[in-house]
């Protein structure tokens, strides 16, 4: 099977309180998606990269994409939720991908993958029937708290782990349980709705996501000091 990239990127940011969606925010010179394109373009595994834009997006055209090869094709097709703006991206690409084909999701708004995460998702999965994501192990203590942020319970960490991107799914399985999905907030758990278990894949804390200004400015220490 070969593998391709879908990279949802229609969202407006919200949460970053800036005047342009958080995709095109400013980092190391270039919009922060850049930086998640072009290791996702540069990794040999992957055939091609299909970026998921909203029908309305404005600034994708004032930037040249062109240093990142023929591999990425950009689709106006984005929708309402992420699911939403997936399963239009998978349905636009569908006549160039096979059923049995992987696809793997990546955030737009998690700049600093690294080749090796990319690398190591693919080579844990390959054999396996379902797929499944980077992530990484729960480090904080964390509280259950009530409707007066009172502390209701200490949910053990034990065993939890918080899901990053990319998420690797066969490409008819990701389609079908996106499409049966109500409410997911990623691939994986559209995966689990539909009594499949996606595997783990231990990534690290460098491949974090953009959500609030300070993760922009420890996204660009991250990429500055890599090596390489
Ligand atoms: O908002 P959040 O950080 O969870 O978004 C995760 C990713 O999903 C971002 O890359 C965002 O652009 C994308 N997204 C999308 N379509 C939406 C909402 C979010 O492609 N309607």
């Amino acid at each position: 099977p070969r593998h391709f990239a879908i990279v949802p990127a229609a969202g407006n940011g919200s949460r970053m309180a800036a005047s342009r969606p958080k995709q095109y925010l400013p980092l190391l010179g270039k919009p922060l998606i850049f930086h998640s394109l072009a290791v996702l373009c540069a990794a040999p595994a992957i055939d091609k990269v299909f970026v998921v834009l909203s029908v309305d997006d404005a600034e994708w055209r004032r930037h040249d994409w062109s240093s990142l090869g023929p591999k990425l094709v950009p689709l106006f097709c984005g929708g309402a939720t992420r699911a939403d703006s997936v399963l239009a991206g998978l349905r636009a690409a569908a006549h160039e991908v096979e059923p049995s084909d992987w696809v793997l999701v990546h955030d737009a708004a998690r700049p600093c993958l690294a080749p090796w995460h990319i690398e190591k998702l693919i080579r844990e999965l390959a054999r396996d029937e379902v797929g499944g994501l980077l992530a990484v192990p729960v480090a904080d203590t964390l509280k259950r708290a009530g409707e007066h942020r009172q502390v209701l319970a200490t949910v053990p960490r034990e065993n939890l782990w918080q899901a990053q991107t990319p998420q690797m799914f066969r490409h008819v399985m990701l389609r079908r349980a996106l499409e049966a999905a109500t409410h997911v907030t990623d691939e994986a758990s559209a995966i689990e709705a539909a009594g499949l278990h996606p595997r783990l894949v231990e990534g690290d804390a460098t491949n974090l996501k953009v959500t609030y200004p300070l993760d922009l400015h420890l996204a660009e220490w991250i990429l500055s000091n890599r090596e390489g």
